[in-house]
């Protein structure tokens, strides 16, 4: 039981010891603490400049409010649950140190705009390093396909093989859909990035502010423009919730290709040791847990969007407690997007790749079957009636079990009189892969012009 509260003034029962618990958000909110301890140095200098307190009250808050900060990262604090959050836990602590001057540190500004500021300065930073992880994954991508740039594999539609493609070209798929996932975050962070503090506990504030000041000390290009708006939303959060899910769900697409590969059915590549686990029972086993895990913990950072649009769903204006839970889903979807991230760039980079496997099985499931349509329209024949003729081939190897490859010239006329022996070199991958040359295609040249661009755009 505790009545010590920094807002107990208008209670005569103490908190019960569970709801206490019950109730505190510092367990998780703790990680706030630079953010925190910044927001309120910026805020007892403006309180410092406009008069409101003294320049005295000042210096000894900042200096107090280091001394803290120190003593968290040295792990020397005790952050108590009976002061409920990180907020409260820093703020008594300061009066606890420094008396009366402490104590006028919280003029002028609330818990509810003080914990928006601490969010949009801790998620600015976090999107800005998450990508760098993306940028190190783009990085890893583009090695592997300027490494690639032979390498043949079948591509899929349906996962029934369609028609070759370069395997760089198949990378580089990912490296287009990181670079979009980076330039939404890209965006996302310049609606985190606005000052909401000023904005008090849903109103404004009397005292005679100078929010703009506040904003140049933390580097925010803009304040919010309604008070509260600045203490009600956490759209930003879930931008970046909605940002992250979509950048896990092609993380989850490239770690289930990764896993296709790795079988022995396709053994087309293999994840380097690091990245995998045995069997405890069958010890030919070497399994691709990592990016297994990578495509179930898409599922929670999915989740952590869901929960926290739920929570936001009905909250009148303004701050609700509710929203205390906005920041579990936030704080596991950061750590759970860095760390794909970063395992996904080193495995990417020791990947091994089986090019003479992918190769095989690029020129087999009648692969180039689309090619040799497209070389009796070259010849004249209207694209349906040359599908029609290719149709009857590909019956034709079916029924005689041979491979498209294997027919003779004689047969290829059995099926149209336009074809001719150059049908031959027409049909090779290679030739496939070479005549794909449109912006955007998997010609060899074509592909190297996409890594060059994306080189060079970085
Ligand atoms: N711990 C609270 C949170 O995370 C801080 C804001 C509390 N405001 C209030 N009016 N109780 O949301």
């Amino acid at each position: 039981m505790s009545k010590d509260k920094l807002w107990g003034g208008r209670f005569t029962q103490p908190t019960d010891r569970f709801v206490e618990e019950f109730t505190a958000s510092i367990q998780f909110d703790k990680r706030l603490y630079h953010q925190d301890i910044r927001g309120s140095i910026a805020h007892a200098r403006m309180l410092g400049k406009q008069g409101i307190i003294s320049l005295d009250d000042v210096e000894n808050i900042v200096h107090g409010l280091q001394q803290i900060l120190h003593q968290i990262e040295a792990g020397s604090f005790d952050f108590s649950i009976s002061l409920e959050d990180i907020h409260m836990n820093i703020e008594a602590r300061l009066s606890a140190a420094i008396g009366e001057a402490g104590k006028r540190l919280h003029t002028g500004r609330s818990r509810n705009d003080q914990v928006a500021l601490d969010i949009r300065l801790y998620l600015r930073d976090e999107i800005i390093d998450i990508c760098t992880y993306i940028d190190l994954l783009i990085d890893a991508l583009l090695t592997q396909a300027e490494n690639n740039l032979d390498t043949i594999m079948p591509g899929f539609t349906h996962l029934q093989t369609a028609q070759p493609i370069l395997f760089a070209h198949h990378l580089m798929a990912y490296v287009e859909m990181f670079k979009r996932d980076r330039a939404r975050l890209d965006d996302c962070l310049k609606r985190v990035n606005v000052m909401p503090l000023g904005s008090g506990a849903l109103a404004g504030t009397t005292f005679p502010i100078d929010r703009e000041y506040v904003a140049e000390q933390l580097d925010f290009p803009l304040i919010t423009r309604n008070s509260l708006d600045a203490v009600s939303d956490r759209d930003f959060s879930l931008e970046f919730l909605a940002d992250a899910s979509i950048l896990m769900m092609h993380l989850s697409r490239f770690s289930e290709e990764l896993i296709i590969w790795s079988t022995s059915a396709f053994r087309f590549i293999e994840l380097s040791d690091s990245f995998c686990t045995g069997s405890s029972i069958m010890p030919q086993k070497k399994n691709p847990d990592v990016p297994e895990l990578v495509r179930g913990k898409t599922g929670r950072v999915y989740g952590n969007l869901i929960a926290l649009l739920t929570v936001m769903k009905s909250l009148p204006l303004a701050y609700n407690k509710d929203m205390q839970e906005d920041k579990e889903p936030l704080f596991d979807t950061i750590d759970t997007v860095k760390g794909s991230l970063k395992v996904f760039a080193d495995m990417i980079k020791d990947m091994k790749v089986y090019d003479d496997n992918m190769r095989q099985a690029a020129g087999e499931g009648f692969s180039t079957a689309t090619d040799v349509a497209d070389y009796l329209v070259r010849k004249g024949l209207p694209f349906r009636d040359a599908h029609e003729a290719v149709g009857n081939a590909v019956k034709y190897c079916v029924e005689n079990e041979m491979d498209i490859t294997e027919l003779s010239l004689a047969e290829w006329q059995l099926f149209s009189p336009y074809f001719d022996s150059d049908i031959f070199e027409a049909i090779t991958v290679d030739a496939c892969i070479h005549a794909r040359n449109v912006p955007g295609g998997t010609a060899r040249e074509r592909v190297w012009d996409e890594i060059v661009r994306s080189r060079e755009a970085k």
